[in-house]
């Protein structure tokens, strides 16, 4: 449980695998469309501008989706967090909207309070131990910009009895105890418990699972 240790080499495998087991097209663009939608939008880049939404992807891995976030929303400054070795397969790759790669844990967000506009987290919540998940929501809580918006990719309780098979497959390759939670449906009142209103989203089957994105933001 934790972080994963991939090389380039192995950043390579999962890259090829992860959009197959999780069918990523299914859900993905349509995350990406809501995260970026209703940001502020300004002229300047990123760099040269205090005022740029900022994004942080957290438990990144090997960047595509925070590559795929900065192209969508170029005027943002999207922050890949990390804490494995796979940051450094993500370094290698095309940068073009100049992604900000750093390499700290969901548990202790190096950044300010309320200082980001949107935070995502995708399929990362099962890699961590239950003690360690309730921290990062917390960290999530407290960075967030009291009006911004949190989207968490994970999965969630099957649905139907094909769905419990392969999720048990899906549990006993990935991370079976940090599935816990997840296989369990409880991410929602966790999001709850940690200050956020959740607003449940679409569940999709997949080959590793049932996966759900579910929309949260702060509570007063
Ligand atoms: C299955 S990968 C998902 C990567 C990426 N979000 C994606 O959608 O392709 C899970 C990632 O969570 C990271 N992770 C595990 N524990 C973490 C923690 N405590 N804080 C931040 N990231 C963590 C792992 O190192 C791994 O890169």
């Amino acid at each position: 449980m934790g972080e994963i240790a991939l090389n380039p080499r192995g950043a390579q495998v999962y890259d090829l695998l992860f959009p197959v087991v999780t069918r990523e097209w299914a859900w993905r663009p349509r995350l990406i469309s809501q995260l970026v939608a209703g940001l502020p939008v300004t002229t300047t880049a990123p760099s040269e501008a205090a005022s740029s939404p900022v994004i942080l992807d957290v438990g990144a891995g090997t960047g595509t989706q925070a590559l795929a976030i900065a192209a969508a929303a170029p005027h943002a400054r999207v922050v890949a967090v990390e804490p494995g070795t796979s940051v450094h397969a993500a370094h290698l790759k095309p940068n073009p909207h100049g992604v900000v790669w750093v390499r700290a844990d969901a548990a202790a967000l190096p950044f300010a309070d309320g200082s980001a506009d949107r935070i995502v987290i995708s399929l990362a919540l099962h890699h961590m131990s239950g003690e360690v998940r309730r921290s990062a929501l917390r960290e999530f809580r407290r960075v967030l910009a009291p009006d911004g918006r949190l989207h968490v990719v994970e999965f969630g309780r099957p649905t139907d009895p094909f769905m419990r098979v392969m999720s048990a497959v899906g549990r006993r390759l990935d991370d079976y105890d940090g599935m816990r939670d997840p296989y369990a449906g409880r991410i929602p009142a966790l999001l709850h418990a940690a200050g956020f209103h959740v607003r449940p989203g679409r569940r999709r089957r997949t080959p590793g699972g049932v996966i759900e994105v579910t929309e949260a933001w702060p509570r007063e």
